[in-house]
């Protein structure tokens, strides 16, 4: 019945609007790639959970029609979820929007000069997927509220789906490469020392619902920057895969938004009802059972500048190649006005002024746009960040608390590209190897910021109640009221 079509086949194994009906050797791969999947998550997916009815959005389109949304909600336990291979409609004569091929039509197939550089980038963006599941797969256990719950499990199971996205675009179009590298993706494990996940966030903990939200604020929305650039390949069915997983995107930037905002409201109301106004009072602002507001800048300064590795070295070969060859565009190309080939542009770079060791200050040095793509892609990733921390800035102000929380400088606790050898401070200034040493937990956690994070992690599963440190949610989801019972617990 389905073809390229909006609607998503649900009468067979794999969900798809990709006519897998008709595709014979995808299905039969995709079919046998299913088990080790399901394994992987019964092993690696939300632990203690998996048998619980969890309220949970599904994908029934790939864009909502009038009155027909693209998703429904209904009660599913985790394993039952109906992973599916969705791509967002094709665009008619649509052409490639940049590099060296642009105007031409975009490529239905793979070009074969591109091939290594294509499944390169499709590898690297499906291995985060998993990744994160199993960063966040003991989370459920300390949930502050069935709400929370719901919304880590819904990131968890869309991320399930994101792999296999990534998974159909391997299986389809890279044939026995693709079916290894699909298998590989199962194999690597966040946090192993044998066979890691590829890039270095990804194997960092996420040992508690501040860093989650956190995360996903952050490093989510580095996968958002990425889906964005990918979106504009002239390589249509990549672009269509990045197009839909876009859309399921969203919600997991509202959960690390709205997650950060609830908890800063807490802790200002908090202090407010206390007669406190000195944010600065670390033992007192805990002893009301809330995170102090210095303790979370510390950890906005570690995700913050994890999330910033991600984007790697300012100046970067591999991307100008993506870049030329029509494989991964800019953020939002279609919406910026110039030649879409950056043949004579430049682009800025923040260096220090007097080289890594002394402190002379920061200057802009031009470089060819086309090396500084990642540069660029990471600065409005930051731009993307900041309207964010206005917003809990602006919640913080309505308490009249006086704090505002800022993201570190660029250069801040970085591991890759031009500031890797340098210490900067939070604000900017190089500082010796020696001092930033010294005062390293004055600007990151520390393990009693840890331990007494980790004192509040205590699981609240009653309907309608938070943990003392996270407000009620002001947003629903579906209409439905606070009290709803958005995860029904499996009896022990
Ligand atoms: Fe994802
Ligand atoms: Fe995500």
């Amino acid at each position: 019945m389905t073809t390229l079509d909006s609607t998503v086949d649900y009468d067979v194994l794999i969900p798809n609007n990709v006519a897998l009906a008709s595709d014979a050797r995808v299905r039969r791969g995709l079919e046998r790639w299913h088990p080790g999947y399901i394994d992987w998550w019964m092993d690696m997916g939300p632990d203690g959970f998996q048998t619980s009815d969890v309220y949970l959005r599904t994908a029934v389109r790939v864009e909502s029609k009038g009155a027909d949304k693209w998703a429904v909600f209904d009660y599913v336990k985790m394993p039952d979820y109906r992973w599916g291979i969705l791509l967002a409609p094709q665009a008619e004569d649509r052409t490639i929007p940049f590099g060296r091929h642009v105007g031409e039509p975009a490529w239905q197939e793979v070009p074969g000069e591109y091939r290594a550089m294509l499944r390169r980038l499709i590898v690297i963006q499906g291995d985060t997927e998993p990744a994160s599941v199993e960063q966040q797969r003991f989370l459920g256990k300390t949930a502050p509220s069935l709400y929370d719950m719901r919304n880590l499990f819904q990131v968890n199971v869309e991320e399930g789906r994101h792999l296999w996205a990534m998974v159909y675009l391997l299986q389809k179009y890279f044939g026995r490469d693709g079916r290894e590298e699909a298998g590989e993706l199962l194999r690597r494990r966040s946090g192993s020392d044998d066979a890691p996940r590829m890039l270095g966030a990804f194997n960092e903990e996420t040992p508690d619902w501040l860093s989650f939200f956190l995360f996903t604020f952050f490093t989510d929305r580095d996968g958002k920057m990425q889906l964005e650039s990918l979106a504009q390949s002239g390589f249509d069915p990549l672009s269509r895969t990045c197009r839909f997983m876009l859309t399921e995107e969203a919600f997991h930037m509202f959960v690390g938004e709205s997650g950060v905002t609830r908890i800063v409201q807490r802790t200002c109301e908090a202090m407010a009802a206390a007669g406190m106004d000195d944010p600065s009072d670390v033992d007192a602002v805990r002893a009301l059972g809330v995170i102090d507001l210095p303790t979370i800048q510390k950890k906005v300064n570690l995700h913050y500048s994890l999330t910033l590795d991600l984007f790697g070295s300012e100046l970067s070969t591999n991307s100008a190649n993506f870049f030329n060859a029509g494989l991964k565009g800019r953020f939002r190309e279609h919406r910026l006005e110039d030649d879409h080939r950056l043949l004579d542009a430049t682009y800025g770079i923040l260096e220090p002024s007097n080289g890594a060791r002394s402190n002379g200050g920061w200057h802009i040095v031009q470089h060819p746009a086309l090396n500084a793509l990642n540069a660029r892609l990471r600065d409005d990733f930051t731009d993307d960040c900041n309207l964010g921390v206005g917003r809990w800035n602006k919640t913080i102000r309505q308490t009249g608390v006086d704090f505002e929380i800022t993201l570190p400088h660029v250069a801040f606790h970085r591991q890759i590209g031009v500031y890797r050898d340098l210490h900067a401070t939070p604000d900017g200034e190089i500082v010796p190897e020696d001092e930033w040493s010294r005062r390293r937990h004055e600007w990151l956690p520390n393990d009693s910021d840890r331990a007494f994070i980790e004192s509040l992690m205590k699981p609240e599963f009653r309907p309608g109640h938070y943990a003392s440190w996270i407000a009620e949610p002001r947003i629903r989801i579906n209409h439905k009221p606070g009290d709803f019972e958005w995860v029904k617990l499996a009896e022990a």
